[in-house]
C-alpha cells in the first residue's frame, strides 16, 4: 500500500442522514474528514486500476463511519497525537469494511448499504481478494503507529471475529443456551472491534491502566448494544433506512436475540418461525407472517431492553474516565447506538 498522505480527494460517500447521525458526525469533529482522506488514499492503487476500482466501490459506499467517530470522541477525552488517532480511526474502519466484504459472502447477503454487495457486483473471487487486501491495509496503518500493544489489540479482534463465525447458536428447550451462545458470538464478532478500538486510543494516549480498562468496557457495551439493535432492525427495520433487506437473518437461518426470545416464550406461531429459519418455508408470504408474528410479540421490546442494559454498562464504564466535556458527546453516541433506526 502506498503511504497515506494529505492528498485531497472528493468526499463523495454519504450515508442516508438522520438527525442523530448528524449529531454524532458533528460531535466527532473535523477529524472525520481527515479519516476520510486517509481512507480514500488507501483506495489508491494506480498501478492496478482493476483493484483500485473495487476498493473505491467498498470504501466510498455510504457507511456510517461509527467506529472512527467513536475513536475520535475517545481521543477528545484522553488526548493523543492527531495524525496517529486519525490513522487508527481509519484502520478500524478499513478493518470493519474488510469484515463486511467477507461477511456478505459468508452470509450469502446480496445487498449492503443500499447497493449490491461486492461479491454480487464483481464476483466472489474478487470480493475475497479485496477483503484480504483491506485486512492488510488496516494492518499496515496500525503498524505505522509503532505501538506493538495496539497491533496485539487489532490481532485479538481479528481472531475474535473469525472465531465467532464458528459459533452457531441453536434453539434449545427454553432458549437459555442459545441466548448465552448468542451473546458470546456477538461479543466476538462486533463488540470486540469497538472495545479494542477504544482501548487502542487509550494506549496511544498513554492513558492510565484504569482508564484504558474503562474505555475498553465502554466500547464493549456500545458494540453489544449496537449488534443487538442491528438484529432488531432485521426484524423491525426498513430497507430504506438500514440499506439491508429486512428478514435477511431469518431467511438465512441465523438465530438472533429477538427470535430466541420469541421462541423461548413458546408462541403459537413458533412452528412457522422455525420453518422459515430451517428453510422448510421459503416463500415470502411465510417470511412476512413470521416477521409479523415476532413483531407482534413482546420479543423485540425484550431484546431492546437487553440492548439498553449494555448501553448502561457502557455508561457505567464511561463514568470512570476523566470528566471532560467530550464525555457528554460519547454519552450521546451511546444513546444513539441503542436507539438507532439504521
Ligand atoms: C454493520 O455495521 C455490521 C454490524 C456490526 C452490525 P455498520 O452498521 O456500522 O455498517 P456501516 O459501515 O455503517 O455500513
Ligand atoms: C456483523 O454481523 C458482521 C460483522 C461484524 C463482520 P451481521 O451479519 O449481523 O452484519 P450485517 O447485518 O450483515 O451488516
Ligand atoms: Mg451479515
Ligand atoms: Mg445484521
Amino acid at each position: 500500500m502506498r503511504a497515506p498522505s494529505s492528498v485531497p480527494m472528493p468526499l463523495t460517500s454519504s450515508a442516508p442522514s438522520t438527525e442523530a447521525m448528524d449529531t454524532i458526525t458533528a460531535l466527532a469533529g473535523p477529524g472525520l474528514g481527515d479519516v476520510e482522506r486517509v481512507i480514500r488514499e488507501c483506495a489508491r492503487v494506480p498501478d492496478v486500476p482493476a483493484l483500485e476500482q473495487v476498493l473505491l466501490d467498498v470504501l466510498t459506499s455510504p457507511a456510517k463511519r461509527l467506529r472512527p467517530a467513536l475513536a475520535l470522541l475517545v481521543a477528545q477525552v484522553v488526548g493523543g497525537h492527531h495524525e496517529a488517532v486519525v490513522n487508527l480511526a481509519a484502520a478500524t474502519e478499513i478493518l470493519h469494511s474488510a469484515t463486511l466484504v467477507h461477511d456478505d459472502i459468508v452470509d450469502g447477503a446480496a445487498e449492503r448499504r443500499g447497493q449490491p454487495a461486492l461479491h454480487v457486483t464483481w464476483s466472489q473471487k474478487i470480493a475475497v481478494l479485496a477483503g484480504d487486501y483491506l485486512f492488510a491495509t488496516s494492518a499496515d496503518l496500525v503498524a505505522r503507529l509503532d505501538r506493538p500493544a495496539i497491533v496485539r489489540l487489532f490481532s485479538a479482534t481479528i481472531h475474535d471475529m473469525a472465531r465467532s463465525e464458528f459459533v452457531t447458536p441453536e434453539f434449545d428447550d427454553d432458549g437459555d443456551i442459545a441466548h448465552r451462545q448468542y451473546l458470546q458470538k456477538i461479543g466476538h464478532k462486533t463488540a470486540s472491534l469497538f472495545a479494542h478500538t477504544c482501548e487502542a486510543v487509550a494506549v496511544l494516549a498513554d492513558a492510565p491502566a484504569e482508564e484504558r480498562e474503562a474505555l475498553r468496557g465502554l466500547g464493549w457495551g456500545v458494540g453489544m448494544a449496537f449488534q443487538i439493535t442491528d438484529d432488531i432492525l432485521d426484524i423491525r427495520g426498513a430497507m430504506v433506512e438500514t440499506g439491508k433487506p429486512v428478514g435477511t437473518d431469518l431467511r438465512a437461518g441465523v438465530l438472533t436475540l429477538p427470535v430466541i426470545l420469541y421462541l423461548g416464550n413458546d408462541p403459537s406461531d413458533g412452528e412457522l418461525v422455525q420453518d422459515v429459519l430451517s428453510g422448510k418455508s421459503t416463500d415470502e408470504l411465510a417470511v412476512a407472517r413470521a416477521l409479523d408474528a415476532i413483531n407482534a410479540s413482546g420479543a423485540v421490546d425484550e431484546a431492546a431492553e437487553v440492548a439498553r442494559g449494555h448501553a448502561n454498562g457502557a455508561r457505567a464504564a464511561l463514568s470512570v474516565v476523566r470528566a471532560v466535556p467530550a464525555r457528554d458527546s460519547i454519552e450521546a453516541f451511546v444513546q444513539h447506538t441503542a436507539d438507532r433506526t439504521r
